[in-house]
């Protein structure tokens, strides 16, 4: 997951391969609930981990049920390719006696919110229930309306009508259930989904509930019904405007259950398929854990996708699309059947024929933001034409010229960031800037993994910190890469990494073993993980850090041929994002086109004090002079081998550090690195 503060998307030329998706948010958190109020024991398969669910689970166990993770369970085939495994043990439709008041954070989770609210009010306790300040700005009154009609005690803890909850309990005897109970349909149809979900809870009788006003995102309704079906309720429907749970409905757990891949997170990576052209004569995307046949809702968007150009194909659980008529063709659609995924058609229509426009979203204005506003801000931002209305949103394609290079606000809103990342494709070769690409955690954390796992830039962006031993660079640039979003190469530890395999193959740096040394670092079964380095699977981070370990590496490093071997390893990190390499040759040899090119010196005597202050706190002991002397005679070395000697790169930026604190350099690299992108100030 990027937790920086902005991550640029470079200029992206197509994209082909298979991706695997999360979870559905939606199945997953209704699953969790039911779950919980079953009886036994349900293991639900390839959940979504997200924001949106961690906060459901933590509700749960606050309440009692048992949840475990079953890391260990790959025998399935379907959990071995990524998913994981949970079990959780249901309450059984009853709370355990004897709880004091319980206070439930439910972060922006409207599917946690919602559905708890109703299930709690039947469940008895006194609850409290909050969120972050947004969830305190979505509506929830006409849930709350409905339950306080059959008896439950809801109070408002702010403004009337919004979260925070407090919910009292009620004896189910004095509830009124023999009335039909009346709920808004066209302002969340979470409210409904929330009272279906909850009111088996109390069904002793036949429970009626009546929807007042027309029933929007009637798809979510059809999840709802899917699963309490598989969980052994079958509500009966008349239309969408009535609905009956039969007399003695009781949750019984189906035991094993799989959760569908994530449609609107799909969403992305269809609009991606009919977009994005090929890459090194692979064609199309490949999605993995959904198909045609889902049961979510969102899955619809392969047809408005289809309307627009995309040739799809489906099979059991996946799903190929490829790109078919370019531009895309504009589109007019009554979008309230997808309203989350059609964010994604906002963002295709910039490569379409003529204004596209999707109708009856007024639900985008009561979600994680008001995405009606959001969205047209963000387009007209990249330089579209944009109409929108209270219940509408209109876009102009953007010829060419018209691309803007623009820092995307994402309001803390996952969709708004994930469905942005496709401008990258622009004709224009524009940068994506996303801020807080964070956001994408509420369902999809690895979002922008997995879109860089398939997607192809023309250039990867790469910045070069090069310089002499000692002056900081391996600092400066894991710090520069971490707050980039980027990728590390720290060249040296290459160098260490051959060093080491050369002498345990009992080789030495002389010119009769070069090409056997060459031949090794070319295929250095090397893998950085979690700031270590491993070596054919071993952990050699401490091993290749010795003085011995940086002489051995600094006598292979002449080796010509060893030097050749380890240009083509050390440009395979080029990867998207961007790069940040540090060495003595990274600007000069490796990356001679690289973006952004540091050259770092401090003099001698700071650079042997810091050396000094180093090895002192290891409880080496070593005096100033020497090490100083040492020092400068290897800068002399370094500077005057025939091989990569080093030197600046002629077009590097020269950073003498000496009089500076880390902090200060780092922020004189992004200074640099910010003059050099086009984006304006968001
Ligand atoms: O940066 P370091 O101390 O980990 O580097 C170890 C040795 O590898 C050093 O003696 C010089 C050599 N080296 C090199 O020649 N070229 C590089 N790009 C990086 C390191």
């Amino acid at each position: 997951m990027f937790s920086t503060a902005f991550l640029d998307l470079p200029p992206l030329a197509g994209a082909a391969g298979t991706v695997r998706l999360p979870g559905s948010k939606s199945i997953s958190n209704r699953v969790l609930l039911l779950a919980a109020l079953a009886s036994g024991t349900t293991t639900i398969h390839d959940l979504l981990d997200s924001d949106d669910t961690r906060v459901m689970l933590d509700a749960l166990r606050a309440l009692g049920c048992g949840v475990v993770r079953d890391a260990a369970d790959t025998t399935d085939a379907t959990d071995a390719a990524g998913g994981s495994t949970l079990r959780v043990t249901g309450l059984g439709g009853q709370l355990k006696p004897g709880g004091a008041l319980l206070a439930l954070f439910l972060g922006n989770a409207g599917t946690a919110m919602r559905p708890l609210t109703a299930a709690l009010s039947l469940l008895g306790g006194e609850f409290e229930l909050s969120g972050v300040p947004r969830m305190h700005e979505r509506p929830i009154g006409d849930l709350v309306d409905a339950l306080t009609q059959l008896g439950c005690r809801i109070d408002y803890l702010g403004n009337p009508g919004y979260p925070p909850l407090r919910i009292h309990p009620v004896p189910h005897g004095e509830l009124m259930l023999d009335t039909p109970i009346r709920v808004r349909g066209d302002v969340s149809s979470q409210f409904l989904t929330a009272l279906l979900l909850a009111l088996p809870l109390a069904a002793a009788g036949d429970i009626v509930i009546e929807v007042v006003g027309e029933l929007i995102s009637k798809p979510y309704i059809e999840i709802t019904l899917n699963l309490l079906a598989r969980f052994g309720i079958q509500v009966r429907r008349d239309g969408w405007e009535r609905f009956t749970i039969p007399a003695g409905s009781s949750y019984s757990s189906p035991g094993d259950i799989h959760v569908e891949a994530d449609a609107s997170s799909a969403s992305y990576f269809i609009a991606l398929g009919a977009i994005a052209t090929g890459v090194l004569g692979k064609n199309g995307i490949r999605i993995e854990g959904v198909g045609a046949d889902s049961i979510q809702g969102d899955i619809r968007f392969i047809d408005a996708a289809r309307q627009m150009g995309a040739l799809v194909d489906s099979g059991p659980n996946w799903l190929e699309i490829r790109r078919g008529a370019w531009p895309l063709k504009a589109i007019d659609l009554d979008a309230n059947h997808i309203p989350d995924a059609a964010m994604t058609l906002a963002v295709m229509a910039l490569y379409a024929d003529g204004p596209t426009t999707l109708r009856n979203i007024a639900s985008w204005r009561v979600k994680e933001t008001d995405r009606i506003d959001a969205m047209a801000n963000e387009l007209r931002k990249l330089g579209a034409a944009v109409e929108a209305g209270p219940d509408f949103i209109r876009v102009h394609p953007l010829a060419q010229a018209g691309w803007r290079p623009a820092s995307i606000r994402t309001y803390d809103d996952h969709r708004v960031a994930m469905c942005f990342s496709l401008a990258a494709f622009n004709p224009a070769g524009v940068p994506v800037r996303m801020l807080d690409p964070h956001c994408v955690a509420k369902t999809f954390p690895d979002y922008f993994e997995t879109l860089f796992s398939v997607a192809e830039a023309a250039e990867v962006p790469v910045i070069c910190i090069d310089g002499p031993t000692a002056s900081g660079k391996g600092t400066l640039a894991a710090e520069v890469a971490r707050l980039l979003g980027y990728h590390y190469l720290d060249s040296g530890s290459l160098y260490r990494v051959t060093g080491l395999a050369m002498r345990r193959a009992g080789l030495t740096a002389e010119t009769q073993h070069e090409a056997q040394i060459a031949a090794m670092a070319a295929a250095l079964p090397l893998q950085f993980t979690e700031g270590k380095v491993l070596l054919a699977g071993e952990d050699v981070s401490e091993d290749i850090r010795t003085e011995a370990a940086g002489m051995d590496a600094s006598r292979v490093s002449t080796l010509p041929a060893v030097r050749a071997a380890l240009l083509a390893l050390q440009q395979r990190f080029r990867e998207l994002p961007g790069l940040v390499a540090d060495g003595r040759d990274m600007g000069t040899v490796i990356f001679p086109d690289a973006t952004l090119k540091v050259f770092l010196t401090a003099s001698a005597a700071q650079r042997a004090e810091r050396r000094h202050k180093q090895l002192i706190s290891k409880g080496i002991s070593t005096t100033l002079d020497s090490l100083r002397s040492d020092l400068e005679a290897r800068d002399a070395r370094d500077s005057s081998r025939s091989v990569a000697p080093l030197k600046p790169a002629q077009d590097a930026r020269h950073l003498d550090n000496s009089q500076l604190s880390i902090e200060q350099s780092i922020d004189q690299v992004l200074d640099w690195w910010q003059e050099i992108q086009p984006f304006k100030p968001a």
